[in-house]
């Protein structure tokens, strides 16, 4: 039996793919961060698998110390795990939106995301099939290179967001883990509260319009349910409607990859303290 952590699990995409998981006899782990929606999905998923085995760990990726305890209770339960797949992120609520001066859209979408996957990597590194699985965005962060200047002040919601998960997808393209098969999911755009909560509260009432435009995150399941075991000579690859498409040039760049760094470590310490 294959085993699978999800991050993100209680709504769209996760809670698809966790459904996914189970009817495919997979053992899940849940890590989450609502334990009233944790609860729901787990009857959810008994309904389609009485016998399912399903253990769930609460943290939030805003807060280091949840993760940490989370972790820790991870990998004593579960030394070996087949599968990662780090699915939980979100825009920030605020265009200027901080935790101990550390902008939210990096803390949720590439600090907590990071942290929580070096301290869970040995168990990852233990399993079978050692596959990490992201969900990037497509969202361009062409202002990145003012963001290197230190210009985060000006950026939209958007364009913080996106590079929050530029920053993770250029750290995971450059683990030093030779060993990890990276599996990057860009789903385009997709209906779910993410979606919703993206519109103005004034025309909120419009998002079954959006069903129109977007894609369910049960195809997105389905998608991933494909790349999981696709066998590719790529280390990393990048999958868009489920087709493997060359990597975008930003996963690779090194001057990313050093103000990842120091966001992180400057992120970490100041979380920490
Ligand atoms: N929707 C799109 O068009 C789109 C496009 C590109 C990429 N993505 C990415 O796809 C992933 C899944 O999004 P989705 O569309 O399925 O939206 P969603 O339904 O809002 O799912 C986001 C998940 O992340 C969890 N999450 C958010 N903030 C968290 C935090 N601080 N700590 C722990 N968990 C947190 C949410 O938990 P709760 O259930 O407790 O709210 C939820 O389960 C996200 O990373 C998103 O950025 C989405």
């Amino acid at each position: 039996m294959k085993t699978i952590l999800i991050t993100g699990a209680t709504s769209g995409i996760g809670k698809s793919t966790a459904k996914m998981a189970i009817e495919n006899k997979m053992k899940l782990i849940v890590v989450a961060r609502n334990p009233k929606l944790v609860d729901k999905l787990t009857n959810e998923l008994l309904t389609i698998d009485p016998n399912a085995d399903i253990s769930s760990f609460l943290c939030d990726f805003t807060d280091l110390k949840s993760i940490q305890e989370a972790a820790a209770c991870i990998l004593m339960k579960h030394p070996k795990i087949d599968y990662v797949y780090l699915n939980a992120g979100a825009l920030p609520k605020k265009k200027k939106e901080y935790m101990n001066d550390v902008p939210i859209a990096y803390l949720v979408n590439f600090i907590g995301p990071r942290y929580f996957f070096e301290l869970i990597k040995p168990s990852l590194i233990n399993g079978k099939e050692q596959t990490l699985l992201y969900t990037v965005s497509m969202s361009s962060p062409k202002k990145i290179t003012n963001v290197i200047r230190k210009d985060f002040e000006k950026l939209s919601k958007m364009k913080s967001y996106g590079i929050g998960k530029l920053l993770s997808a250029n750290y995971f393209t450059n683990l030093k883990d030779e060993e990890i098969k990276v599996r990057f999911i860009d789903p385009r755009i997709v209906y779910s509260n993410a979606t919703i909560n993206f519109l103005p509260k004034l025309i909120r009432f419009i998002h079954p319009l959006i069903r129109l435009v977007s894609r369910m995150p049960e195809k997105i399941a389905k998608e991933v349910e494909k790349i999981i075991d696709l066998e590719s000579e790529k280390r990393v690859s990048l999958f868009i409607r489920g087709k493997q498409k060359p990597l975008k040039k930003l996963y690779l760049d090194k001057q990313v990859l050093r103000f990842g760094e120091e966001v992180y470590q400057s992120g970490v310490k100041k979380l920490l303290k």
